[in-house]
């Protein structure tokens, strides 16, 4: 996820654009860029880092048209050369893209080929070359739609003209949304960014584009018919329109989840990356910390599951002094930030004994990045909250992707099973969706839930983690004392526990463990724990048995605690809100984890 911006208006608009850049640095803020006209000159300013530290840096010149980019690197690291705007081969044209351009390596080849010279590793730099091809310096509105005819991917996209001094913009499965001032046009990926400036918007579907000039605007579908756009007018103030509208980052970034799994599948984990032969192995370590930790033990049961390994689950912090031979072993390092001192501790321990080290990683350029022999990013943009939500599920998405393709290489994934996971895959987003969009069930619950100090979780195999997951959310964020347990490992002390004071949240999708966890929940009754179940759609025989009910879609097991943990972290969030906790920075917590 990027901020992309365009302006047209005031002269003097540098302090404008680098205002509405520092408007959308929750979308990214490892590096910056922008591109004026002033004079009939193209002028590019750019760097790896913040919006203030570039500011601080360049020549203010005089403009009143531009575009600018403040970056969260998906494809090429943060450094300077990858910072957006991009420029084509004869600096007439720059560009600013968010999203990612999935055949962006055979389209570089082909203009490669033809003469282009690429100035970055980036997806997004091939847009401009490709829009270079098609233009002959009259048209850029049809020259961006035959471009944009060859790319595959999502984007929203901002061209400066350096001619004709204007912008076109255009989206599709990326936001952009238009500003109307007087005599001042916004071009933003969201409202903040002119909110300062005006209240008056036009949403872009997509598929569409837009012209802004000095002479006004004009908007198009991707046939190139002209559309009649109502312009409305919004009440928030600045401080909710950074938060989408949303009360919290959390919730925010919860309601991001579809969109980043959507992101997380599309960035193609791919298992070829690692250049090794996976029959070398006898074993495989997944290791993290806090939530990434349970990350790793979902993957570890996926892992044996489709793979057929011996995997495990280890804590960074208790790895780290590991002093076990490993050249046997390949270890994937799951971090959402890169940076948590015990992880990167653990992976330079594993190096060094010999394992074969991987990073999954949220943070393009983090440090375990360069601690690993290979990497793994998840792609689910920039993530405030302190709690961790949206980047729980992508980690957990990218496991899956990167077991099926080693499954793949390995050939022990059949046919079939492929194709119901690659089913099972396609209809994700949208139940996720669908469990965000009838929020209600979730809200209820957690009323109950918030009048508690004590909970248990109760899951059994791909679910054990998922409640683990649930219990740390609750705790972090409510500070209502909840502990994750297998539900088999119950009666091995934990029941003595258990009354009318101690909910147990029981997560009994269906799956073949199914009949055993409903002996768990009439165990959890007879001890008279109120019982709240996250069961699935079309089989209801465990809800008789539960005080509350939240029924969530059903997909195939290894896919749906990817729909469950959205649902808990919800549940989680609406307790803390009803007992009035700082919800996105609790007490204690810090969101990247620097100290051993
Ligand atoms: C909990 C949470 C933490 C982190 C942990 C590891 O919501 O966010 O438990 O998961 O500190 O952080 P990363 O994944 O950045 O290594």
């Amino acid at each position: 996820m990027c901020g992309i911006i365009g302006y047209v208006g005031r002269n003097n608009c540098m302090p404008i654009i680098f205002d509405m850049l520092k408007r959308l640095e929750y979308r990214g803020y490892d590096s910056a860029g922008i591109s004026v006209i002033s004079d009939s000159n193209l002028y590019l300013m750019k760097d790896k880092g913040t919006v203030d530290a570039l500011r601080s840096v360049v020549e203010f010149v005089d403009c009143s048209i531009g575009i600018g980019h403040t970056r969260w690197a998906t494809c090429g690291a943060p450094l300077k050369h990858n910072a957006h705007p991009f420029l084509d081969c004869k600096k007439e044209l720059a560009l600013a893209h968010n999203g990612i351009i999935e055949n962006y390596r055979e389209l570089k080849d082909g203009l490669m080929r033809e003469g282009h010279v690429f100035s970055s590793e980036t997806d997004s730099e091939v847009i401009v070359h490709l829009i270079e091809k098609y233009y002959t310096g009259s048209n850029l509105i049809e020259a961006v739609r035959t471009a944009l005819g060859q790319v595959r991917g999502s984007y929203a996209i901002v061209v400066l003209d350096r001619r004709n001094k204007k912008i076109v913009g255009a989206r599709h499965e990326s936001p952009l949304v238009l500003g109307i001032g007087k005599n001042e046009i916004f071009l933003s990926s969201d409202i903040p960014g002119f909110l300062r400036h005006t209240n008056k918007v036009v949403y872009l579907n997509d598929n569409e584009m837009v012209e802004i000039s000095h002479g006004g605007y004009s908007v198009y579908d991707f046939s190139g018919h002209t559309l009649q756009k109502e312009v409305k007018e919004i009440q928030w103030t600045i401080e909710d329109a950074e938060k989408g509208g949303f009360e919290h980052y959390m919730l925010k970034e919860i309601y991001e989840i579809p969109r980043a799994v959507q992101d997380t599948l599309r960035s193609r984990v791919d298992a070829s990356i690692l250049e090794i032969d996976f029959n070398d192995f006898e074993r495989i370590l997944l290791i993290g910390c806090g939530t990434s930790y349970h990350a790793a033990l979902y993957g570890k049961y996926l892992f044996e599951n489709l793979l057929k390994v011996p995997t495990h689950a280890e804590i960074s912090s208790e790895v780290r002094n590991s002093t076990l031979a490993m050249s046997d072993t390949l270890a994937f390092f799951i971090t959402q930030s890169g940076e948590t001192a015990d992880t990167l501790a653990a992976a330079r321990n594993l190096r060094r004994l010999g394992a074969t080290t991987c990073a999954i990683t949220n943070v393009v350029g983090s440090s375990i990045t360069r601690e690993t022999d290979a990497v793994f990013y998840t792609h689910a943009g920039p993530e405030i909250s302190v709690a961790a939500t949206k980047t729980f599920v992508s980690q957990i998405t990218a496991l899956y992707m990167l077991a099926a393709s080693v499954g793949e290489v390995r050939g022990e994934i059949s046919a079939s099973v492929k194709t119901d996971l690659r089913n099972a895959l396609r209809v994700l987003p949208s139940e996720l969706q669908k469990v965000l969009d009838n929020a209600e069930p979730v809200k209820n619950v957690s009323r109950e839930l918030a009048k508690y100090e004590n909970a248990f979780y109760i899951g059994r195999g791909y679910n054990y983690p998922i409640a683990l997951e649930g219990a740390l959310k609750l705790k972090e964020i409510s500070y209502i004392h909840a502990e994750g347990y297998p539900a088999g490992e119950l009666k091995h002390g934990p029941l003595a526990l258990l009354c009318e004071k101690v909910p147990v949240v029981a997560i009994a999708t269906y799956d073949e463990l199914y009949p055993k966890m409903i002996g768990n929940i009439a165990e959890v009754k007879a001890r008279n724990s109120p019982v709240i179940l996250f069961s699935t759609e079309n089989h209801p025989e465990a809800n008789e048995l539960a005080d509350f009910v939240v029924e969530i879609p059903e997909n195939h097991q290894i896919i749906t605690p990817a729909i469950t943990v959205t649902a808990l972290q919800l549940m989680a969030y609406y307790v803390a809100k009803e007992r009035n906790c700082p919800i996105d920075k609790p007490r204690n917590l810090a969101k990247s984890v620097t100290v051993e």
